[in-house]
């Protein structure tokens, strides 16, 4: 090969290991701008996504625990206890930067005394949507889990609900009503939600500092009777309902729950004492059924006469047997009983004019 021979394939080999690098560069470039495009699009949709569809962001749960204090100051009757281990336990949970366990809460009372009130003015305080948020999730024992035989079918399918629930937002509210009436050892498979580490050591999670903002709720019946007893014995010893703590009941009611039949009984979520505050609802005395009535009739634009509360009262029962202090069933069903009053005296009103 002559001089110029040699320079040639120099200068051919040159060329094509510059437009390679040309080629490398440009495929570089052209793939990182059409992958920040793709980002950006992808930001901006989730961006454009969330002005019209509910998110797992701030804006969508607001989290305002004013906002669920003032409720409860307004509108909740007779449950102190309840109503400050509540605000509390949500206060610190929430505010808390990190919070390695979901919330949870147990309630416990007599009918009618405000658990799913409570529960619903809850998942009003924390999402824009309220109880139409797709992070409020709520089930019932009785009508969602009725068949003790099919306890392992439903024990597949809450497991599924549960963590698909999380996964779609952490913050998500879970709250199971008539615990009682669960078939028994169906609650143990939430376990793992509620405690510690178990569902986040084997989560994607589980290198960084895990958030757990999930909060749990049971509603239940159980240790009500034991939380009515020691009422009325404080009450006979002459102390006020606005004197009593909570942990004049919280130990009653764990054991209760613990013995008596249902979803409790002799459950695994007690025994790993995954249940960070048993909440009393305590059963509402005169008093408050009277707030609760002047309530129903003013939300019928009728201001009450005292006659018209008497007539309510009449249809209500209270006990037990002897000082006969408590309504049996709270301040229940009794929207229908003022509805009947006043239809009968507009009625009246109309024919007599
Ligand atoms: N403490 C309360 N203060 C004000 N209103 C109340 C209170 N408790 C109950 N109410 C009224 O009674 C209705 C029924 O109460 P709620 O459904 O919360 O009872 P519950 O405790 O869940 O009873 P159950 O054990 O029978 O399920 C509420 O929607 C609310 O209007
Ligand atoms: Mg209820």
């Amino acid at each position: 090969m002559n001089f110029i021979g040699f320079v040639s394939v120099l200068l051919l080999i040159l060329t094509l290991v510059v437009s390679a690098r040309c080629e490398l560069i440009t495929i570089g470039l052209v793939g990182s701008i059409g992958s920040l495009l793709g980002g950006v699009s992808y930001y901006g949709y989730e961006k454009y996504k969330c002005m019209y569809m509910e998110c797992c962001t701030d804006e969508y749960i607001p989290s305002d625990l004013d906002r669920l204090e003032y409720m409860f100051a307004a509108r909740l009757y007779g449950q102190q206890i309840a109503q400050e281990t509540v605000i509390n336990a949500l206060r610190g949970h929430l505010e808390s930067q990190n919070s390695p366990k979901a919330l949870v809460m147990s309630f416990h009372g007599t009918p009618g005394t405000g658990k799913n009130y409570v529960a619903q003015m809850i998942a009003k305080a924390l999402y824009k949507k309220g109880i139409e948020s797709q992070y409020y999730h709520f089930f019932n024992g009785r009508n969602d889990f009725p068949l003790q035989r099919k306890v392992d079918e439903y024990k597949e399918d809450l497991y599924k609900i549960v963590s698909n629930g999380l996964k779609r937002c952490e913050r998500s509210l879970f709250v199971f009503d008539e615990v009682d009436k669960m078939p028994e050892g169906l609650l143990n498979i939430l376990v793992p939600f509620l405690d510690y580490s178990v569902y986040h050591k084997s989560s994607k999670h589980s290198e960084s500092v895990y958030q757990n903002k999930a909060i749990f709720i049971f509603l239940s019946n159980t240790g009500s009777s034991q939380i009515a007893q020691h009422l009325t014995g404080m009450w006979e010893k002459g102390r006020k309902r606005d004197d009593t703590r909570l942990q004049d009941f919280e130990k009653l009611i764990a054991n209760g729950a613990f013995s008596e039949k249902g979803g409790f009984h002799h459950s695994d979520t007690i025994q790993a004492s995954v249940i960070d505050h048993y909440v009393p609802f305590l059963p509402l005395e005169e008093v408050h059924v009277r707030k609760c009535l002047v309530k129903a009739f003013s939300e019928r634009g009728v201001t009450p006469k005292e006659e018209m509360i008497q007539e309510a009262l009449s249809h209500l029962t209270f006990g037990p047997e002897p000082h006969n202090l408590y309504s049996m069933a709270g301040c229940k069903r009794i929207e229908q009983k003022v509805a009947s009053i006043v239809y009968r005296k507009q009625s009246e009103s109309i024919i007599n004019n």
